[in-house]
């Protein structure tokens, strides 16, 4: 408060107008972003560049930014959440802790991404999709003499003790989506079966959702369930990284976006809100190898994405597992009868 001051009374000494001191005038958003670091920092700086609005942002996961805000909500510090699954923001909405807007650029985006408002009294909005599925290392599976997965009950095999890496479905919408696709794909009895059964085969749940892919190719571990953009990033990056899309089906993400109920620079927050759904803004997620679907119909998509109309993607049910309730309860039974197993 009391540096703005002097800077402003500075600046009328000196005759200057707001166009001198562009970040102040602009004023400030705190941005949180549940996408990869390096796109989270991108849109950052792209959006300061933009308008000169300065930036605060903070990089968690899909389940933990959601549980932040939730925390925070007598008392709101985030103003726009950007990125990560769709289930927890669907969530959050439902919850009343984000702000219903109708962005101006509405027009531009795919059906799927509005739907995704439409749910949710438009509170929340679909800014990419992706489908789920796997990686492994190429060599470590060689080297191990393991066979080539190709479905999700494969991972069910033990010989791939040990070599399975999974998020956390609590702190990762990635691997949240993981328990929601087997839930849908086999069932409830059977899908917890088969969660059972990968635990065995899981060395280790990670924090954040495309940790166990980036594992793989950094050579410490041999299959990572992830969304299969964040594989076919290590792999252009030129790790020995194949990608999988399961045999049986699988299902997908609408990363959202929404802005936060109170935030303190609301109307910044729509400044971001209706730039993040441009084409330009989009776009730039081919900078930093995110190959995700882009909402804007007119934002370049790279050859290298996967092709979702060539996978066999599941009717993934987004009001039923993005509702506060079956979050929960799925959240529950897998701490409860999953993650608490020996292996
Ligand atoms: O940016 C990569 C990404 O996989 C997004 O597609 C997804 O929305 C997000 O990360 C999920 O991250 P997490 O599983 O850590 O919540």
């Amino acid at each position: 408060m009391k540096r703005t001051f002097v800077l402003a009374l500075g600046a009328a000494a000196l005759g200057l107008g707001a166009a001198a001191l562009p970040a102040q005038a602009a004023g400030k958003l705190t941005y949180y972003c549940s996408a990869q670091e390096d796109w989270c920092q991108l849109m950052a700086r792209s959006f300061e560049e933009a308008t000169g609005i300065d930036v605060n942002m903070t990089r968690k996961s899909s389940g933990e930014t959601y549980a932040q805000v939730r925390a925070e909500a007598s008392n709101p510090k985030g103003d726009v959440w950007w990125g990560g699954t769709g289930d927890p923001h669907l969530q959050a909405a439902e919850e009343g802790l984000t702000e219903p807007y109708v962005s101006p650029m509405r027009g531009e985006l795919n059906d799927w991404a509005i739907s995704q408002a439409s749910s949710a009294d438009d509170k929340t909005i679909g800014i990419y999709s992706g489908a789920l599925g796997y990686g492994y290392n190429e060599d470590l599976l060689k080297a191990n003499n393991l066979p080539v997965p190709a479905c999700w009950k494969d991972l069910l095999k033990p010989e791939y003790k040990g070599h399975v890496q999974m998020a956390n479905p609590n702190s990762s919408g990635t691997a949240y989506t993981t328990l929601a696709t087997i839930v849908q794909l086999f069932g409830e009895d059977e899908g917890f079966e088969f969660m059972k059964g990968l635990h065995k085969n899981i060395n280790q749940y990670t924090k954040s959702g495309s940790a166990p892919i980036k594992a793989a190719g950094r050579g410490e571990n041999t299959i990572g369930i992830v969304f299969m953009h964040d594989a076919v990033k290590q792999a252009v990056a030129g790790f020995p990284i194949k990608v999988v899309a399961p045999c049986e089906g699988t299902g997908y993400e609408i990363g959202s976006m929404s802005i936060i109920k109170g935030a303190r620079n609301l109307e910044n927050a729509k400044k971001f809100y209706d730039w993040a759904l441009s084409k330009e803004a989009q776009t730039l997620a081919l900078q930093v190898k995110a190959y995700q679907v882009p909402s804007n119909k007119a934002s370049e998509t790279s050859p290298k994405a996967p092709d979702l109309s060539s996978i066999k993607l599941i009717d993934y049910d987004f009001n039923k597992y993005g509702s506060s309730e079956e979050r929960k309860r799925l959240l529950k039974k897998w701490d409860d009868e999953v993650s608490t197993l020996p292996q």
